[in-house]
């Protein structure tokens, strides 16, 4: 799916170009940038690392991107991990014991760590301490190694998949929110203006409504629609040529796909709007159950087409709406 907001093998080089280097080149977010950038001026002040970040927020807003320029504006080495990635305690100390005081260790879906693994992250982000067991059996014995002084900064799509006692070791815990139309047009501007494309106010307007406030998809259409302008030889993208990519992308207004229209058709028409379980929707459709809850189901929420019940996912009115069918309501069906 073209607007789908996780990372793909295409998007690496592409996002590499037009990921911003500085806060001044981030659009929006502003809450989180100026604690960040306290948090760093602080620190630089002291001549100390900045406390355990952590950032959370569904794919694409630009948690990565954020990383990056907390280590260049404090001129530190990044090293960048993923949870899944780090699978051996040795692997995982060789890490540790290779970074230099201020570094940041920037571990992504940080949710996915491994038990064992994150045994180890405790004494390394609370002490600087890595205990590493020598021997087998009972002449077994535990060294105690001095860590550099380094940051954490972790992100993670699903906050709530954290256990507590990690949660707890990061100083600064910041949520990325979905961004406004208009941070959404900012962003494809300079996108547009990076990649060279002519791209007019009503272009960068109809890209801005289907980029599901995130960034990525934001760059991701941008690219489809320039592709599509270059083939038909259009000098510079309108309003009228967007519409017209789009359309070809299969992309609706609201930057709806057919699988979104999928999972709401199917919540109205099988199981008559919901509440319905995750599993059973994904079942019902031929999804998995993370990409529901983590590509489709975000937006879907956010612009108020879904919303999540303790007995599970209903299709709201205005998704109703949207669809093109009559909505009944139902009595109690929300409780
Ligand atoms: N605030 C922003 N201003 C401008 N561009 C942004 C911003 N945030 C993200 N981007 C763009 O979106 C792309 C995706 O951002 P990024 O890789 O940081 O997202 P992410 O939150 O790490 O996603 P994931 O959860 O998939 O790892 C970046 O390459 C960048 O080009
Ligand atoms: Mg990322």
């Amino acid at each position: 799916m073209i607007t789908t907001s996780i990372e793909q093998p295409d998007d690496i080089q592409f996002d590499e170009t037009l990921r911003p280097q500085t806060f001044g080149e981030y659009v929006g977010q502003e809450k989180v940038k100026k604690n960040l950038d306290i948090l760093i001026q602080a620190a630089k002040h002291r001549g100390e690392a900045i406390e355990h970040v952590l950032l959370y927020g569904p794919a694409g807003l630009g948690k990565t991107t954020l990383a990056n320029i907390i280590a260049k504006e404090l001129n530190v080495n990044i090293k960048t991990t993923s949870g899944p990635a780090i699978e051996r305690v040795g692997d995982f100390g060789s890490i540790l014991t290779n970074l230099q005081d201020g570094d940041i260790l920037f571990i992504d879906e940080i949710h996915r760590l491994n038990k064992s693994i994150e045994e180890i992250l405790y004494p390394a982000m609370e002490d600087y301490k890595l205990d590493i067991i020598i021997g087998k059996g009972p002449s077994a014995r535990t060294i105690q190694l001095d860590l550099p002084k380094f940051t954490l900064i972790g992100a993670t799509t699903k906050l709530g998949s954290l256990s507590n006692p990690l949660r707890n070791r990061f100083g600064a815990i910041h949520r990325l929110e979905f961004y406004t139309n208009s941070e959404i047009k900012r962003i494809l501007e300079r996108s547009g203006r990076i990649l060279n494309v002519n791209i007019d106010d009503s272009g960068l307007e109809k890209i801005s409504t289907c980029a599901r406030a995130t960034p990525r998809v934001a760059n991701r259409l941008l690219k489809r629609v320039r592709d599509f302008s270059q083939i038909k030889n259009h000098a510079t993208i309108n309003a009228t040529v967007a519409i017209e990519a789009l359309e070809m992308i299969d992309v609706d207004p609201l930057g709806l796909e057919p699988a979104d229209k999928h999972i709401l058709t199917t919540i109205i028409e099988k199981f008559g709007g919901g509440p319905v379980g995750l599993g059973t929707i994904a079942a019902a459709t031929s999804e998995e159950i993370k990409t529901i809850e983590e590509v489709y189901e975000p937006y879907l929420i956010q612009i108020g087409f879904l919303t999540r019940t303790p007995r599970g996912r209903m299709a709201t009115e205005a998704a109703y709406a949207h669809l093109g069918i009559k909505y009944t309501p139902k009595d109690g069906a929300l409780f």
